[in-house]
């Protein structure tokens, strides 16, 4: 198993480009099953979460394919024969995002049998909601030996009313909404732009969705779609992470095709802690002062703070001056990297959701475990501001959603490296 190997105190100096967003990516894979034909994906991340998405689609009969060389960011996903519409649990467990399947095999082949994802590091995370859209569509949903069926013959237009705000709740049952009969509206939906991103693709394919990016969604069934070609937004919390990097080691870089629509929280959160920073031609600066201000926080969904940048802010607040109050109200599980930063140094303590973070002088290089995808990227970051060195294990969980996170590290003067365990 690989480990990464940083050794702090390097300000990041220079630009960086922000790779295609992963948890766009892997729901716009899944859409390619609505239609027959070659689908083609461009500024797709190379991620394992990716690779474990065209797996599924293979294991079911769709031919995928990643490109090389200059055109290494681009996937194709055909559909030219018979489709066996089941994602099984060995590669269901490794991902749950896998679970996006489900709504676009229903409404496109009448059936669907897909693994139950289980909980993961972060919390329970059940999918009641994706069903319960389903079911409002007409599916019949049965649950046996682990596995959800989904079966219907022809969907038919609903109003579902999703009880909590769910990102892949909502882009499963939007791809089987296509589909159906009819007009379905979808309240208290997600609005991550990874949503709208979603919608975009389905109605380049010749969906008919209005309303993505607000929390009601309208969307008129159509007959069939078509295939697509597109290119994948970057990806905003990889962009937010190399924000965090450039202000934890007192930096100045350009992040190169960061969107600042997507970032706002995060944009308003960093220049509170004394960031300064400017929207450029290209992307965002990132200009910091050498200690940070502490800054409260509280993840909710978008467009609010994302729990997805909530463990790499926790790791810029361990050495902010002052006290920062972290509330996390998305996972119930998502303070993971917290024993892990206390070995560096750092000075947490948790109430319930809430972690109370007092900023320290300095912290000290020590091994420590990823424990999960954005957990590993805050012990990353810390990394990159302790004193000597830290050796991050379990690596595999950094390379689920970041694309070569060290080498663009290394690329901004940081002293951080790959090693073979
Ligand atoms: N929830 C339910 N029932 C459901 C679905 C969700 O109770 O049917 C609850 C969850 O347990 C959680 C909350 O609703 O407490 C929000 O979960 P959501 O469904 O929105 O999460 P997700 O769709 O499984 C996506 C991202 C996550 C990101 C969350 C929240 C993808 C592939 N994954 O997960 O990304 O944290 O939204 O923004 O889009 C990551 O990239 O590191 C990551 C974990």
């Amino acid at each position: 198993m690989d480990k990464i190997i940083v050794k702090g105190g390097h300000p990041l100096q220079g630009e960086v480009v922000v790779s295609g967003a992963k948890n766009a990516a892997l729901p716009i894979l899944a859409s390619a099953l609505l239609a027959d034909g070659k689908s083609v994906y461009r500024n797709v991340p190379d991620l394992a979460d990716v690779v474990t998405m065209l797996k599924v689609l293979e294991t079911m009969g769709c031919g995928t394919a990643r490109l090389t060389g200059r055109n290494k960011d681009i996937c194709e996903v055909a559909i030219e024969g018979p489709i066996t519409p089941e994602a099984p649990y060995d590669l269901v467990k490794t991902m749950r995002a896998s679970v996006l399947v489900l709504g676009p095999l229903v409404a496109r082949f009448g059936r669907a049998r897909v693994s139950m994802p289980g909980g993961c590091a972060i919390g329970a995370r059940p999918i009641d909601q994706h069903l319960k859209g389903l079911k409002a569509l007409g599916a019949e949903i049965t649950l046996t030996e682990g596995y959800v069926e989904a079966r219907a013959k022809q969907l038919k237009g609903a109003t579902v009313n999703f009880d909590v705000i769910t990102v892949t709740g909502t882009e499963n049952v939007m791809m089987a909404a296509v589909l159906a009969k009819g007009r379905t509206v979808l309240e208290n939906c997600a609005r991550e732009p990874e949503v709208e991103e979603l919608a975009r693709v389905l109605n380049k394919m010749g969906a008919r969705i209005q309303g993505a990016g607000t929390s009601v969604m309208t969307i008129e069934g159509v007959d069939s779609l078509k295939p697509v070609d597109h290119a994948i937004l970057p990806d905003r919390i990889e962009a937010g992470t190399l924000m965090v990097a450039a202000a934890i080691t007192g930096g100045n870089v350009l992040v190169k095709h960061a969107q600042p629509e997507h970032l706002e929280s995060v944009i308003l959160k960093l220049r509170e802690t004394g960031c300064t920073i400017t929207a450029e031609e290209k992307g965002l600066r990132v200009k910091a002062p050498k200690v940070v201000n502490s800054v409260d926080v509280k993840t909710t969904e978008h467009p609010g703070f994302p729990t997805d940048m909530q463990a790499q802010l926790m790791g810029l607040m361990t050495v902010a001056s002052g006290t920062s109050v972290i509330s996390e109200s998305i996972f119930e599980n998502r303070f993971m990297h917290v024993p892990e930063l206390h070995r560096m140094g750092a000075d947490i303590t948790i109430q319930g959701h809430t972690a109370v973070v007092k900023g320290v002088k300095k912290l000290s290089g020590a091994p420590v475990m990823a424990t999960d995808l954005r957990a590993s990227a805050s012990l990353v970051l810390a990394g990159l501001r302790a004193e000597g060195k830290t050796e991050v294990a379990r690596i595999y969980h950094l390379d689920r959603g970041y694309e070569r996170l060290e080498r663009k590290l290394r690329k901004l003067g940081a002293d951080i490296r790959r090693v073979k365990a």
